[in-house]
């Protein structure tokens, strides 16, 4: 089933979202209908929050072929390397990209819907992607990333939008 995306305004996107504890059928159904609403988008990740949900948890899947699909709950990050430039999106914020820089590779624990721990050392889009979806989760969004400026010209742009009533 696909779920409603919020966008930027709600206040769900900047709030603190709440740890998993239930690993059962209902978070397994969550996760599915995130994978449907976040392919039907496109995007490679979204977070439980864009979908109303404030609870630790996103789906990923940055491959042109569904061959890396990953859900993580409850995520951390353990490590971070270099650095990486490059444009950014977000389900939250359509039509709006900028340049953000991130960590080039990292390293995420996090649990399947299983409840099962598990690792990974990502680099470029799935490092760059971990990192935007776990600051959703702490009501972090990729406009905080950006200096006054540039942050100035992106308000400015969803305000227009506001307006004219296509937000
Ligand atoms: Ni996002």
């Amino acid at each position: 089933m696909k779920l409603q995306i919020v966008k930027y305004g709600d206040p769900i996107l900047t709030k603190r979202a709440e740890p998993v504890t239930e690993f059962d059928e209902k978070l397994k159904e969550l996760v599915e209908n995130m994978f449907e609403t976040m392919y039907e988008a496109p995007g490679v990740g979204l977070a439980a929050p864009q979908v109303g949900v404030s609870k630790r948890l996103f789906v990923m899947d940055c491959s042109k072929d569904k061959s890396r699909q990953f859900a993580f709950i409850n995520p951390v990050i353990l490590t971070t390397e270099g650095k990486q430039k490059g444009d950014e999106g977000c389900l939250s914020f359509p039509g709006i990209y900028f340049g953000v820089e991130r960590a080039e590779r990292l390293v995420v624990r996090a649990q399947d819907v299983e409840g099962k721990t598990f690792e990974l050392d990502l680099v470029e889009l799935e490092a760059r992607c971990v990192a935007h979806e776990t600051d959703h989760l702490d009501g972090e969004l990729f406009i905080s990333k950006v200096g006054p400026l540039k942050r100035e010209m992106v308000m400015g742009k969803i305000r227009k939008l506001v307006k004219s009533g296509k937000w």
